[in-house]
Protein backbone atom coordinates (compact mmCIF):
# COMPACT_ATOMS: atom_id res chain seq x y z
CA UNK A 1 0.00 0.00 0.00
CA UNK A 2 2.90 2.52 1.15
CA UNK A 3 4.60 1.90 -2.62
CA UNK A 4 1.58 3.70 -4.25
CA UNK A 5 2.71 6.93 -2.18
CA UNK A 6 6.17 6.89 -1.54
CA UNK A 7 9.53 5.01 -3.22
CA UNK A 8 10.22 1.99 -1.23
CA UNK A 9 14.27 3.74 -0.65
CA UNK A 10 12.85 6.83 0.61
CA UNK A 11 10.31 4.75 3.31
CA UNK A 12 13.70 3.46 4.51
CA UNK A 13 16.24 6.38 4.95
CA UNK A 14 14.14 8.55 6.39
CA UNK A 15 12.13 7.82 9.77
CA UNK A 16 10.25 11.95 9.05
CA UNK A 17 9.53 10.01 5.74
CA UNK A 18 8.49 6.94 8.03
CA UNK A 19 6.10 9.18 9.80
CA UNK A 20 4.07 10.27 6.52
CA UNK A 21 4.25 6.74 4.75
CA UNK A 22 2.47 5.20 7.92
CA UNK A 23 0.13 7.91 7.39
CA UNK A 24 -1.00 8.08 3.65
CA UNK A 25 -4.64 9.03 4.51
CA UNK A 26 -5.42 12.28 5.96
CA UNK A 27 -9.10 11.29 7.20
CA UNK A 28 -9.91 8.69 9.58
CA UNK A 29 -13.20 5.94 8.57
CA UNK A 30 -14.53 3.74 11.54
CA UNK A 31 -17.30 1.28 10.56
CA UNK A 32 -19.19 0.28 13.76
CA UNK A 33 -20.46 -3.42 13.38
CA UNK A 34 -22.63 -5.25 15.02
CA UNK A 35 -26.68 -7.33 14.89
CA UNK A 36 -29.78 -4.53 15.00
CA UNK A 37 -29.71 -3.77 18.81
CA UNK A 38 -26.35 -4.35 19.69
CA UNK A 39 -25.72 -0.65 20.49
CA UNK A 40 -24.23 0.77 17.16
CA UNK A 41 -26.64 3.95 17.08
CA UNK A 42 -25.68 4.55 21.21
CA UNK A 43 -22.14 4.35 20.91
CA UNK A 44 -22.06 6.37 17.92
CA UNK A 45 -23.19 9.25 19.43
CA UNK A 46 -20.18 9.01 22.20
CA UNK A 47 -17.49 8.47 19.78
CA UNK A 48 -18.96 11.45 16.97
CA UNK A 49 -18.47 13.92 19.75
CA UNK A 50 -15.12 12.67 20.94
CA UNK A 51 -13.36 12.59 17.76
CA UNK A 52 -15.33 14.84 15.88
CA UNK A 53 -16.42 11.72 12.91
CA UNK A 54 -19.76 12.37 10.27
CA UNK A 55 -21.89 9.98 11.62
CA UNK A 56 -23.87 7.99 8.74
CA UNK A 57 -26.24 6.11 9.71
CA UNK A 58 -28.13 4.37 6.70
CA UNK A 59 -31.14 3.38 9.34
CA UNK A 60 -31.07 7.17 10.39
CA UNK A 61 -31.31 8.26 5.85
CA UNK A 62 -33.80 5.72 5.43
CA UNK A 63 -36.13 7.07 8.17
CA UNK A 64 -35.74 10.81 7.19
CA UNK A 65 -37.14 9.62 3.77
CA UNK A 66 -40.13 7.68 5.38
CA UNK A 67 -40.51 10.65 7.49
CA UNK A 68 -40.65 12.96 4.02
CA UNK A 69 -42.46 10.74 2.38
CA UNK A 70 -40.62 10.20 -0.69
CA UNK A 71 -41.12 7.51 -3.11
CA UNK A 72 -37.79 5.79 -1.70
CA UNK A 73 -38.87 6.48 1.54
CA UNK A 74 -42.28 4.51 0.66
CA UNK A 75 -40.82 1.92 -1.10
CA UNK A 76 -37.91 1.35 2.05
CA UNK A 77 -40.77 1.24 4.75
CA UNK A 78 -41.96 -2.02 3.29
CA UNK A 79 -38.94 -3.37 3.00
CA UNK A 80 -37.69 -2.29 6.85
CA UNK A 81 -40.94 -2.99 7.92
CA UNK A 82 -40.57 -6.73 7.18
CA UNK A 83 -37.14 -6.90 8.70
CA UNK A 84 -35.86 -7.33 5.46
CA UNK A 85 -32.64 -4.86 3.62
CA UNK A 86 -33.08 -2.34 1.41
CA UNK A 87 -31.59 -2.70 -2.01
CA UNK A 88 -28.07 -2.25 -2.37
CA UNK A 89 -28.25 0.16 -5.08
CA UNK A 90 -30.63 2.67 -3.10
CA UNK A 91 -28.23 2.94 0.05
CA UNK A 92 -25.07 3.25 -1.98
CA UNK A 93 -26.62 6.10 -3.79
CA UNK A 94 -27.48 7.94 -0.34
CA UNK A 95 -24.30 7.07 1.04
CA UNK A 96 -22.34 8.57 -1.72
CA UNK A 97 -24.26 11.94 -1.73
CA UNK A 98 -23.68 12.16 2.13
CA UNK A 99 -20.24 11.53 1.61
CA UNK A 100 -19.86 14.07 -1.38
CA UNK A 101 -22.17 16.76 0.47
CA UNK A 102 -18.91 16.87 3.57
CA UNK A 103 -15.98 17.57 1.73
CA UNK A 104 -14.22 19.23 4.60
CA UNK A 105 -15.26 15.57 6.85
CA UNK A 106 -12.51 14.60 8.97
CA UNK A 107 -13.50 11.35 9.18
CA UNK A 108 -16.78 9.24 8.78
CA UNK A 109 -18.48 6.76 11.23
CA UNK A 110 -20.41 4.36 9.37
CA UNK A 111 -23.66 2.79 11.53
CA UNK A 112 -25.21 0.16 9.81
CA UNK A 113 -23.75 0.54 6.73
CA UNK A 114 -22.04 -1.50 4.93
CA UNK A 115 -24.43 -4.44 5.62
CA UNK A 116 -23.80 -6.57 1.85
CA UNK A 117 -20.29 -7.18 0.23
CA UNK A 118 -21.63 -5.27 -2.45
CA UNK A 119 -21.97 -2.14 -0.27
CA UNK A 120 -18.24 -3.32 1.06
CA UNK A 121 -17.41 -2.77 -2.73
CA UNK A 122 -18.96 0.32 -3.18
CA UNK A 123 -17.97 2.02 0.01
CA UNK A 124 -13.93 0.70 -0.91
CA UNK A 125 -14.30 2.93 -4.13
CA UNK A 126 -16.30 5.84 -2.20
CA UNK A 127 -13.38 6.32 0.04
CA UNK A 128 -10.30 5.80 -2.79
CA UNK A 129 -11.91 8.76 -4.89
CA UNK A 130 -11.30 10.61 -1.44
CA UNK A 131 -8.02 9.17 -0.93
CA UNK A 132 -8.94 7.26 2.16
CA UNK A 133 -9.78 4.08 3.68
CA UNK A 134 -11.57 2.45 6.31
CA UNK A 135 -9.37 2.41 9.22
CA UNK A 136 -10.88 -0.08 11.50
CA UNK A 137 -14.25 -1.82 11.51
CA UNK A 138 -15.20 -2.43 15.60
CA UNK A 139 -17.67 -5.05 15.74
CA UNK A 140 -20.37 -5.30 18.80
CA UNK A 141 -20.30 -8.90 19.84
CA UNK A 142 -24.37 -9.56 21.74
CA UNK A 143 -26.21 -12.37 22.38
CA UNK A 144 -29.70 -12.82 20.37
CA UNK A 145 -31.64 -12.70 23.68
CA UNK A 146 -30.33 -9.45 24.89
CA UNK A 147 -30.56 -7.77 21.35
CA UNK A 148 -34.37 -9.04 21.32
CA UNK A 149 -34.90 -7.78 24.58
CA UNK A 150 -33.61 -4.68 24.12
CA UNK A 151 -35.29 -4.14 20.95
CA UNK A 152 -38.63 -4.60 22.22
CA UNK A 153 -37.57 -2.60 25.23
CA UNK A 154 -36.76 0.40 22.92
CA UNK A 155 -40.11 -0.55 20.37
CA UNK A 156 -42.33 0.07 23.59
CA UNK A 157 -41.46 4.26 23.11
CA UNK A 158 -39.18 4.57 19.89
CA UNK A 159 -42.46 4.65 17.66
CA UNK A 160 -40.15 1.77 15.12
CA UNK A 161 -42.75 0.01 13.72
CA UNK A 162 -39.59 -2.56 13.09
CA UNK A 163 -39.00 -2.58 16.79
CA UNK A 164 -42.62 -3.78 18.05
CA UNK A 165 -43.28 -7.31 16.78
CA UNK A 166 -40.55 -9.86 18.00
CA UNK A 167 -41.19 -12.22 14.62
CA UNK A 168 -40.04 -8.99 12.83
CA UNK A 169 -37.36 -8.25 15.03
CA UNK A 170 -36.20 -12.10 14.67
CA UNK A 171 -36.55 -11.40 11.24
CA UNK A 172 -33.90 -8.44 10.71
CA UNK A 173 -31.71 -10.80 13.07
CA UNK A 174 -31.47 -13.72 10.47
CA UNK A 175 -31.52 -11.30 7.77
CA UNK A 176 -27.91 -10.13 8.81
CA UNK A 177 -26.79 -13.48 9.67
CA UNK A 178 -27.78 -14.28 6.00
CA UNK A 179 -26.08 -11.18 4.21
CA UNK A 180 -24.20 -9.24 6.60
CA UNK A 181 -22.21 -11.10 8.44
CA UNK A 182 -20.26 -11.08 5.13
CA UNK A 183 -19.68 -7.93 5.69
CA UNK A 184 -17.39 -8.73 8.36
CA UNK A 185 -15.17 -11.45 6.65
CA UNK A 186 -14.77 -9.26 3.55
CA UNK A 187 -12.74 -6.40 6.02
CA UNK A 188 -10.95 -9.35 8.20
CA UNK A 189 -9.27 -10.30 5.09
CA UNK A 190 -7.54 -6.76 5.21
CA UNK A 191 -7.28 -7.49 8.96
CA UNK A 192 -9.22 -4.65 9.67
CA UNK A 193 -11.71 -6.07 12.29
CA UNK A 194 -11.68 -5.88 16.17
CA UNK A 195 -14.29 -7.56 18.10
CA UNK A 196 -15.57 -5.62 21.33
CA UNK A 197 -17.89 -6.86 23.81
CA UNK A 198 -21.28 -5.32 22.96
CA UNK A 199 -22.76 -6.64 26.83
CA UNK A 200 -22.50 -3.61 29.81
CA UNK A 201 -22.72 -0.65 30.54
CA UNK A 202 -22.75 1.83 27.82
CA UNK A 203 -19.79 3.71 29.82
CA UNK A 204 -17.71 0.48 29.73
CA UNK A 205 -18.27 -0.64 26.25
CA UNK A 206 -17.72 2.85 25.26
CA UNK A 207 -14.25 3.13 27.25
CA UNK A 208 -13.25 -0.20 25.10
CA UNK A 209 -14.46 0.99 21.84
CA UNK A 210 -12.32 4.46 22.74
CA UNK A 211 -9.40 2.33 23.55
CA UNK A 212 -9.60 0.44 19.99
CA UNK A 213 -9.26 3.97 18.15
CA UNK A 214 -7.18 5.79 19.89
CA UNK A 215 -4.78 3.15 18.94
CA UNK A 216 -5.11 3.75 15.40
CA UNK A 217 -6.64 7.31 14.92
P1 LIG B 1 -30.90 0.53 11.34
O1 LIG B 1 -31.57 1.78 11.73
O2 LIG B 1 -29.48 0.56 10.97
O3 LIG B 1 -31.20 -0.48 12.50
P2 LIG B 1 -30.39 -1.74 13.06
O4 LIG B 1 -29.12 -2.11 12.41
O5 LIG B 1 -31.43 -2.78 13.10
O6 LIG B 1 -29.89 -1.19 14.36
P3 LIG B 1 -30.70 -0.57 15.53
O7 LIG B 1 -30.85 0.91 15.39
O8 LIG B 1 -31.98 -1.30 15.76
O9 LIG B 1 -29.74 -0.97 16.71
P4 LIG B 1 -28.32 -0.39 17.13
O10 LIG B 1 -27.26 -1.41 16.95
O11 LIG B 1 -28.08 0.97 16.53
O12 LIG B 1 -28.57 -0.28 18.67
P5 LIG B 1 -29.03 0.98 19.53
O13 LIG B 1 -27.86 1.78 19.94
O14 LIG B 1 -30.15 1.69 18.83
O15 LIG B 1 -31.68 -0.17 10.12
C1 LIG B 1 -33.08 -0.31 10.11
C2 LIG B 1 -33.49 -0.93 8.78
O16 LIG B 1 -33.12 -0.05 7.69
C3 LIG B 1 -32.85 -2.27 8.42
O17 LIG B 1 -33.55 -3.35 8.99
C4 LIG B 1 -32.94 -2.25 6.89
O18 LIG B 1 -34.24 -2.57 6.45
C5 LIG B 1 -32.67 -0.79 6.55
N1 LIG B 1 -31.26 -0.49 6.32
C6 LIG B 1 -30.46 0.30 7.10
N2 LIG B 1 -29.22 0.34 6.60
C7 LIG B 1 -29.22 -0.44 5.50
C8 LIG B 1 -28.21 -0.83 4.58
N3 LIG B 1 -26.94 -0.40 4.70
N4 LIG B 1 -28.56 -1.67 3.56
C9 LIG B 1 -29.82 -2.11 3.41
N5 LIG B 1 -30.82 -1.79 4.27
C10 LIG B 1 -30.53 -0.96 5.31
O19 LIG B 1 -29.58 0.24 20.83
C11 LIG B 1 -30.75 -0.54 20.79
C12 LIG B 1 -31.44 -0.45 22.16
O20 LIG B 1 -30.58 -1.02 23.14
C13 LIG B 1 -31.73 0.99 22.60
O21 LIG B 1 -32.94 1.02 23.30
C14 LIG B 1 -30.57 1.31 23.55
O22 LIG B 1 -30.89 2.25 24.52
C15 LIG B 1 -30.30 -0.05 24.16
N6 LIG B 1 -28.89 -0.24 24.53
C16 LIG B 1 -27.79 0.19 23.86
N7 LIG B 1 -26.66 -0.18 24.51
C17 LIG B 1 -27.06 -0.86 25.60
C18 LIG B 1 -26.36 -1.50 26.68
N8 LIG B 1 -25.02 -1.52 26.73
N9 LIG B 1 -27.08 -2.12 27.62
C19 LIG B 1 -28.44 -2.13 27.58
N10 LIG B 1 -29.18 -1.53 26.60
C20 LIG B 1 -28.48 -0.90 25.61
Amino acid sequence: MFSLYLKKEIFYKSTTVQYICCQPYSMFNLILFGPPGSGKGTQSEHIIESFGLQHLSTGNLLRTEIANQTTLGMEAKRLMDAGQLVPDAVVIGMVGNFMDARPEAKGFLFDGFPRTTAQCVALDALLKEKKSEINVVLALEVSEEELVKRLLGRGLTSGRSDDTNETIIRARIQEYHDKTTAVATYYAKFNKVVAVTGEGTVESIYADLKKEIDARI
